[in-house]
């Protein structure tokens, strides 16, 4: 069996053999020129350093852009071609990516919303196709480990990071992400159709104090376990096979170095046994950035020790010389060592890559299908969030006639980056440009609905040029039109280069919003974007407001279709919308989040948002019927049914999403103002009622106690569905 073939094996191998598997280089070292490589050509002399001299275990990414498949299953059976014919142990090579929202390397490849997107779909199931689409997508590109999910909770949205999460709840974040693993992992990992996940980034990455990439965060225990460890725990034992590690320190411990994390929590507690990866050149960091190792070597030491199985190098073979000297004087054991390379030859052999590393025949005819277009497309419909919606007279502004004259104006109306978002053909996502591309912009999009003589775009495919913002050239002729659609946000960023210090809508936009408001003209704000940005003062003269998200290669086609009302709007916000940078209270603050005086006495209004978690417009309108519960009363490890009655009382079918709340009325720790426990994507068609029910028991009501612990206390519990409240208690 396999366990035995790997002791064989590993019986086999040398020090530096196994060293070498624990070694992951950057495409970069192998490519000719580097860096400079545009063609993934290889340079034979470096590929023999590394796998023969080095014997490097895994190499990851592409260098710089996105290739062809054709260009891919060249670099990798060149790789695999020298591993598994010239090694002593033939080895294959485990080539890794980040196809984080579809498989974002590789050309033609379908791009779905980024994960903030499709958790505003509220659909699981979305979430799981997408996860499946990608690794059909990275694995018909020869590649089999796909670094995705992120898992990192959103509550802090100055991340640059922020579009990558799943907005700001847990539960949330925890279903989607267990259901991307499932799409990604589910067929069973020999399977053409699947690819092994990373959870990443083990833990606390995306609650950086500042809001900077990669920047310390103070995250006591009771509130990690609380918002940060669920969904982690969950996707472990939904199997995904890989995590990667936290860049950043939390608490005054870089990640890397942090044993209490790697070893109680995530191998004891929750009961990993995958591979654990470092994420780009930290293990190096833990010298020359975080300062708690005075050599290098010192940092290879620190990392291996805490429990880290590859190094994700990338761009020099020091890690492979220290760490062979570390074992040779004793200061990393044999043991530690094997156990490492115990689970990573255990990845190789579930991969298949033992019986065939070369890219799959099977796997590479299933690139590219028509369903996988009718899938984003979808994703992207149901993740558009109508913010606003105002009457024009006395209908709504939206949605939009088809024959209405029509203003388009804004940096993103003629823009790919912003539609594709970072992660897209490059890190930074910004370079669409070099690349031919399906993806319609929003205004071809409209084009296609309206025809081309009903829409006139003022301004430039460039997200920065000034011609975007020459207000009154762009508005002069303004009484010729109906309305004005204006395309504003985020252009791509990913990561440090995202930095930005607050979150408003940079001022030029703004200028070109309040001059399209003065135009008298109804104005309607489409946004597209990696994170909220603060638009609180152009709010009030919007007549409506579509937030996008970054929604990938149908995202232009889904603003139109609701833009026109092909397509009834369902999104709701997976975060609370902030009215200013200052004010990022999430929507389960705690009651006293930000008390105010008054002359009364004092009054809790901590949660002001510009629209809170969850909100979210549709074309129809539904209204609930009060809240059913099996037993007011239930105890032990008992089950109760929770049903409202779903009405759709507007003229239009629709999708709703329908999401129980609960708050614990009383507890031994404060507890939050309302969780989210459970939602579910119901389709109701105009007139209709549907029951929905949900099944809840004590683990839907727990918390993590003063001792740690996860407690479900006996007492009261409000359970909220939209408008809707009753009383449940736990004894
Ligand atoms: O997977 C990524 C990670 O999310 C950020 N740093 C680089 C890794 C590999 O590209």
């Amino acid at each position: 069996n396999q366990d035995q073939k790997i002791d064989r094996l590993m019986s086999q191998m040398s020090l530096e053999e196994k060293v070498g598997q624990m070694t992951q280089i950057d495409l970069n070292l192998l490519a000719v020129n580097g860096y400079q490589n545009t063609d993934g050509s290889l340079d034979k002399e470096k590929l023999k350093k590394a796998i023969l001299e080095y014997k490097v275990g895994s190499v990851l990414n592409p260098v710089g852009r996105a290739y062809s498949v054709e260009t891919w299953h060249k670099i990798i059976t060149e790789i695999q071609d020298l591993a598994v014919k010239k090694t002593p142990n033939k080895i294959p090579v485990i080539y890794g990516i980040d196809a984080v929202h579809g498989t974002t390397f590789t050309l033609n490849s379908t791009l779905f919303p980024h994960n903030l997107g499709l958790a505003a779909t509220r659909n699981d199931e979305l979430a799981r196709l997408s996860g499946n689409i990608t690794a059909r997508e990275v694995r018909a590109s020869g590649i089999r480990w796909n670094f995705s999910p992120v898992l990192d909770a959103g509550r802090q949205p100055l991340w640059s990071r922020f579009a990558e999460t799943w907005g700001e709840d847990t539960y949330l974040t925890k279903q989607m992400g267990v259901a991307t693993i499932q799409g990604m992992e589910g067929d069973g990992l020999k399977n053409p159709t699947a690819v092994a996940s990373c959870m990443k980034h083990f833990i606390g990455y995306s609650a950086p104090r500042t809001g900077k990439d990669r920047t310390p965060a103070h995250i006591p225990d009771i509130i990690l376990r609380e918002y940060y460890l669920p969904q982690f725990k969950a996707a472990i034992e939904a199997g995904s096979s890989t995590v990667m590690i936290n860049s950043a320190e939390i608490n005054g411990i870089p990640t890397h170095a942090n044993e209490y994390l790697l070893k109680e929590v995530l191998r004891k507690e929750l009961g990993f046994k995958g591979l654990v990866v470092t994420d780009w050149e930290d293990i190096i960091r833990l010298h020359n950035r975080h300062m708690i190792a005075s050599t290098p070597k010192e940092a290879v030491k620190i990392a291996i020790n805490a429990g880290i199985d590859m190094s994700m190098v990338p761009n020099d073979y020091s890690f492979f010389t220290y760490l062979t000297e570390l074992v040779k004087e004793g200061q990393v054991s044999m043991a530690t060592i094997d156990a490492s390379v115990r689970r990573i030859l255990k990845l190789k052999y579930d991969l298949g890559l033992f019986d065939n590393p070369y890219p799959e025949k099977s796997a590479a005819s299933l690139f590219n299908l028509p369903e996988y277009g009718v899938a984003a497309l979808q994703a992207s419909r149901e993740s558009i969030t109508l913010l606003k919606n105002e009457n024009l007279g006395a209908s709504p502004v939206l949605p939009l006639k088809k024959n209405a004259k029509i203003l388009l104006a804004g940096p993103g109306a003629d823009n790919l980056p912003s539609l594709h978002g970072c992660w897209s053909y490059s890190w930074q996502g910004n370079n669409s440009k070099y690349y031919p591309s399906t993806t319609k912009t929003i205004l071809q999009a409209i084009q296609e609905k309206t025809g081309k003589s009903n829409v006139t775009f003022y301004g430039s495919k460039e997200y920065n040029n000034e011609v975007n913002f020459a207000t009154e050239s762009i508005f002069k002729n303004a009484s010729a039109f109906d309305f004005i659609v204006l395309c504003l946000g985020e252009d791509a960023y990913a990561e440090q280069p995202g930095a930005i210090d607050d979150l408003d809508l940079p001022v030029n936009q703004l200028k070109l919003a309040k001059a399209a408001i003065n135009t008298g003209k109804p104005v309607i704000l489409v946004m597209t974007q990696g994170r909220p940005r603060v638009i609180n003062s152009i709010v009030p003269g919007m007549k409506g407001i579509i937030q996008a998200y970054w929604p990938g290669t149908k995202g232009a086609d889904a603003i139109a279709d609701v833009l026109f009302g092909d397509y009834n709007p369902d999104g709701r916000l997976p975060f609370s919308y902030p009215a200013a940078t200052g004010d990022l209270v999430l929507y389960d603050h705690k009651f006293t989040e930000k008390i105010q005086e008054t002359a009364q006495g004092f009054e809790y209004n901590g949660y002001k948002p510009q629209w809170p978690f969850g909100f979210g417009l549709s074309y129809s309108t539904f209204e609930y019927s009060p809240i059913k519960v099996s037993q007011k009363d239930f105890s032990g490890n008992e089950t109760i049914k929770v049903s409202v009655e779903v009405k759709n009382t507007g003229q239009l079918d629709g999708k709703h999403s329908v999401e129980l709340y609960s708050k614990d009325l009383f507890a031994s720790v404060t507890p939050d103002s309302k969780r989210l426990r459970k939602y579910k994507k119901v389709a109701i068609k105009a007139g209709e009622t549907v029951t929905v029910e949900f099944e809840l028991n004590k683990s839907d009501l727990e918390f993590v106690s003063q001792k740690l612990e996860t407690v479900t206390e006996p007492g009261e519990f409000e359970l909220m569905i939209e408008n809707q409240k009753v009383i449940i208690s736990y004894k």
